[in-house]
């Protein structure tokens, strides 16, 4: 059962970039679930319309599109696809993000840039483009996925902690620059997310055997519908870490 009233979300339209698999689909589930009309993006065309056809089956308002965030051609795409469907968007998660565990000695020029081309860079084209279509003409939220990083050296992760540190950076930006226009930017740092293929990979390659402990995709969900919500209508610029304060530790090691 649901923490927050059934109708939390109701008449919102929620983007969900990479919204078929994982976070990004408990996130779509559960805006759902609470009412919401929800659009999922990802590359993947078959992901996402077997996701879209799962949560019809649910009772959930979903459509889904194909986009590849690291081009801005395709999102100004998806956001025509959006206006032509419901002609209004009120929440945004850019949750879609690329990553894979390498030590710096193993990545490529080519690995870095991928990395921080999908996930920072394609953060800022749907947070942009969202803005130019419907976000400055009446407000609304945009929600960040990040990861608990700041401030650590993070083991096989060079690509991705970049990516997530200018993530926090955009965040916290974007806040302040659209504060005037209504617009709230904040974002979730998960952090070990059970069944998740992130996850899955990282603890494979990282902790082997070592139990750790595991938040579920629905836990995330419940932080990033309180700042999407007006629950948190008076909360911009902040990254709310949700990872129990135990998800990466295996992982991270303090800079002093
Ligand atoms: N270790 C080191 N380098 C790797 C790597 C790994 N495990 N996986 C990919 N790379 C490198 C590739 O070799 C390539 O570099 P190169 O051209 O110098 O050889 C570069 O990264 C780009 O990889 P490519 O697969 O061509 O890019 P892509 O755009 O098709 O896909 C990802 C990029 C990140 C999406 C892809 O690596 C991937 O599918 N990852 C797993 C799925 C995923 O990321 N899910 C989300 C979890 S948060």
């Amino acid at each position: 059962m649901s923490i927050y009233s059934a109708d939390l979300m109701a008449t919102k339209v929620v983007l969900i970039t990479g919204g078929g698999t994982g976070i990004g689909k408990g996130i779509a589930c559960a805006m759902g679930e609470h009412g919401a009309k929800v659009v999922i993006a990802s590359r993947k065309k078959e992901v996402i319309e077997a996701t879209a056809a799962e949560l019809r089956e649910q009772g959930i308002e979903c459509e889904s599109c194909v986009c590849d965030i690291r081009d801005y051609v395709s999102v100004t795409a998806l956001m025509s696809f959006i206006m032509q469907t419901y002609g209004r968007l009120d929440v945004l998660v850019n949750n879609a993000a690329g990553n894979f565990p390498a030590s710096v000695d193993q990545l490529s020029a080519n690995a870095f840039r991928t990395v921080v081309d999908i996930d920072l860079n394609g953060t800022f084209n749907v947070s942009k483009a969202a803005f130019e279509a419907f976000l400055k003409g009446k407000g609304g939220a945009v929600v960040n996925i990040t990861a608990p990083f700041e401030g650590w050296g993070v083991a096989y992760q060079a690509h991705a902690a970049a990516a997530k540190a200018g993530i926090d950076s955009l965040t916290r930006t974007c806040a302040v620059d659209w504060q005037p226009l209504g617009i709230r930017v904040n974002a979730v740092a998960p952090g070990s997310v059970s069944a998740t293929e992130g996850t899955g990979r990282l603890t494979e390659a990282l902790v082997g055997d070592r139990p750790t402990i595991s938040c579920s995709p629905a836990d995330i969900a419940n932080a990033v519908m309180f700042l999407a919500s007006d629950a948190g209508r008076f909360v911009s610029g902040e990254i709310i870490r949700v990872d129990s304060a135990t998800g990466v530790d295996l992982l991270r090691i303090p800079v002093h």
